[in-house]
């Protein structure tokens, strides 16, 4: 839920009507005053079952916004851990988040379709984020993570299955989605996000197609949240 201190109706209209860098740049102050950042009681339950078996030495963590998966993992990850996002605002945002922590943080301004690393990591996550990667650049995105691993390197990231047609849940994405193209259609630059994208299992051939194995875990929370699963993509 949005709280007293998040954005205004007219600020979210103003950023909706930016480009997606634009708009986040616009929300960053007031971003972890939304629902739009990934909830702690979720993350605390996702990075136990992502560090069951220990630590990593370097892990990056993929359009990262204000460090919610960052702050997560810093405690877990030894050597070199980074966060991408391609918002200024939300790096400045993640870098006051994650000063206190004892090891430094690298915050880098890149885009998530041109992951500028190779083999650099045994690590990558992401959540929160996928509506904004659709077609071309859903490719992008997995050629970048797959190149950013090493072998055997993990791609872990939460999801949601497909809601069941007769939903009302899959018909409120599916007219927001609707709504965004239209958007698009009339406003230029466009701002991209989409609901309904990188579904489990529908998900699971890409990723193969992309050179891993791909696995999900369930039931990381009871409640509202209980049907997010957690993918672990293995680079072969
Ligand atoms: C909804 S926020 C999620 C932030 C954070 N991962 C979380 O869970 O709270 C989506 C983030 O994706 C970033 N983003 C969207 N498209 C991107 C791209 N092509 N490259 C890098 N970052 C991108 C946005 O700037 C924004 O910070």
């Amino acid at each position: 839920m949005f709280r007293t201190d998040g954005p205004t109706f007219f600020e979210l209209a103003r950023q909706a009507l930016s480009s997606t860098e634009g708009g986040y740049d616009l929300l960053a102050t007031k971003f972890d005053a939304t629902p739009f950042r990934t909830p702690d009681v979720l993350l605390a339950p996702f990075f136990r079952h992502v560090f069951a078996e220990g630590s990593v030495e370097r892990a990056l963590d993929v359009a990262c916004g204000t460090g919610a998966q960052v702050l997560h993992l810093a405690p877990y990850v030894t050597r070199r851990l980074v966060g991408v996002d391609f918002s200024q605002g939300m790096l400045e945002e993640a870098k006051r988040r994650t000063a206190h922590l004892p090891r430094p943080v690298e915050l880098l301004k890149a885009d998530a379709r041109e992951l500028p690393f190779k083999e650099a990591f045994e690590l990558v996550t992401s959540a929160g984020a996928f509506g904004h990667f659709v077609g071309d650049d859903e490719e992008r995105l997995l050629e970048g993570v797959h190149r950013a691993l090493v072998p055997g390197g993990r791609f872990v990231f939460l999801t949601t299955p497909m809601p069941p047609r007769t939903s009302p849940a899959r018909w409120v994405a599916r007219s927001f989605n609707a709504a965004m193209h239209l958007r698009n259609a009339l406003v230029s630059p466009p701002f991209v996000m989409f609901y309904l994208t990188f579904t489990w299992p529908e998900v699971k051939p890409v990723l193969e197609r992309h050179g891993f194995e791909a696995t999900a875990h369930d039931g990381l929370v009871p409640g509202r949240l209980s049907k997010v699963v957690a993918v672990t993509a293995t680079k072969r």
